[in-house]
């Protein structure tokens, strides 16, 4: 944060006091991992592309769904949130959760920040996928970069109408000072998000089930600023109940202000790299940046239907290690988790946890234990103490007092 210009994708930005992307994360971002031929996150997003195109030709005419994937990170924040109706004092905007490149960029927290702008353009039925930036914790399944796949899709009231009971007078928009349903958008009517709902539940099963086959899930109410009324799916997977994507009804402001009033829709987002551990028992979610051909040769299929069991190649001895420090002033835990993947040889940290924690007078101190553990060789106990001894030196330059 204290460079003059960022380099990001071919370009130079001014930096500011917002600036907050680690040269950590600058390096992923030109990897584009979706796109690469035969890697897991590739697969999945083409089974995913297939399913949603299959299942929607009208009359042997196109595909319903378009699919973009190449669409640049770098947004604005008012892409990321303003369009999408979160709120100015949402938890979601926080520094300490986001990438921003300066007061005006930022690196996109989820791809929902194109939508807008899609169907602004004239696009009714889409899907986008691409790498998303959100700072987090450091353990197996948290990486600050990862990918998503985005749907939208909007209907004119005629669409809505065949599945209407009485189909002539039907009508997606409630009548003013008609009865307020508070399950629903007060300007939508009951039964035309009845009819979405299903569209969208049914949808997302259909695509789950085409990933996972027959498998239990479930439908958990939630919250989104951009949907009303919201829904996470859930499938048993490993006895385990593990969320897969987030959906809801498109707030009609969002219609509205993308010049659609007219029109309703849905909208769905997911993981791709939660679903690809799931689907080919990936343990660590570091791999999916591996250039190592043991990893990669086992997602090199003919065909991406063909069922994948990956085989670690190794099981690599995890080392763990304690630090305890007095807190530096205006300490922040994920900014000390970005400062650890920075500092340290590239992605030797498998997972870090707070666990102890204790104040004295005015001074805090934290201790976090370090479990280092490299995806593709083994580290020495010399190793791990030297990259601990490399920590402390790191913390103690940002004005920490190691115990
Ligand atoms: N953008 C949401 C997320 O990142 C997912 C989502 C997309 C939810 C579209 C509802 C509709 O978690």
């Amino acid at each position: 944060s204290h460079l003059s210009t960022i380099r990001l994708l071919g370009r130079d930005y001014p930096a500011d006091e917002e600036t907050n992307v680690s040269a950590h994360l600058l390096k992923h971002t030109d990897r584009l991992l979706h796109l690469q031929k035969q890697h897991p996150l590739q697969i999945v997003k083409q089974r995913i592309v297939e399913n949603m195109q299959a299942k929607y030709l009208w009359n042997n005419r196109s595909p319903l769904f378009s699919h973009y994937d190449n669409i640049s990170p770098i947004v604005t924040r008012a892409q990321n949130f303003d369009e999408l109706l979160v709120p100015g004092d949402h938890v979601s905007r926080q520094r300490q959760d986001n990438y921003f490149i300066n007061k005006d960029l930022m690196l996109r927290a989820h791809m929902t920040c194109h939508d807008s702008d899609m169907i602004r353009s004239g696009l009714d039925c889409f899907l986008t996928t691409g790498d998303v930036y959100r700072r987090d914790t450091i353990d197996r399944t948290h990486y600050p970069v990862f990918h998503q796949m985005d749907c939208v899709r909007l209907f004119s009231t005629w669409e809505l109408e065949e599945f209407a009971q009485d189909p002539k007078n039907f009508k997606a928009f409630a009548d003013e000072g008609s009865p307020a349903d508070p399950n629903i958008q007060s300007c939508h009517t009951t039964e035309a998000v009845k009819i979405m709902e299903y569209s969208l539940k049914s949808t997302l099963i259909g695509l789950v089930q085409s990933l996972f086959g027959r498998c239990k899930y479930r439908w958990v109410e939630a919250t989104f600023p951009f949907t009303y009324p919201s829904f996470e799916l859930e499938i048993l997977y490993n006895d385990e109940w593990l969320e897969v994507l987030g959906c809801g009804i498109l707030m009609q402001d969002i219609l509205v202000k993308s010049a659609v009033p007219k029109k309703v829709g849905w909208a769905f987002g997911l993981g791709l790299e939660r679903l690809a551990m799931a689907m080919y028992n990936i343990p660590d979610i570091r791999l999916f940046w591996s250039e190592d051909e043991r990893f990669l040769k086992q997602f090199r299929v003919d065909n991406i239907h063909r069922p994948i069991k990956f085989e670690p190649y190794n099981n690599y001895t995890s080392r763990a290690r304690d630090i305890a420090f007095w807190l530096p002033a205006n300490f922040v835990e994920n900014d000390f988790y970005d400062f650890v993947r920075d500092k340290l040889p590239r992605d030797t940290v498998e997972d870090i946890k707070l666990i102890d924690n204790f104040s004295k007078g005015d001074r805090t101190s934290h201790c976090y234990r370090l479990t280092y553990r490299a995806w593709d060789r083994h580290l020495t106990s010399e190793e791990a103490n030297h990259i601990h001894d490399t920590l402390a030196t790191e913390v103690t330059k940002i004005g920490g007092v190691v115990r």
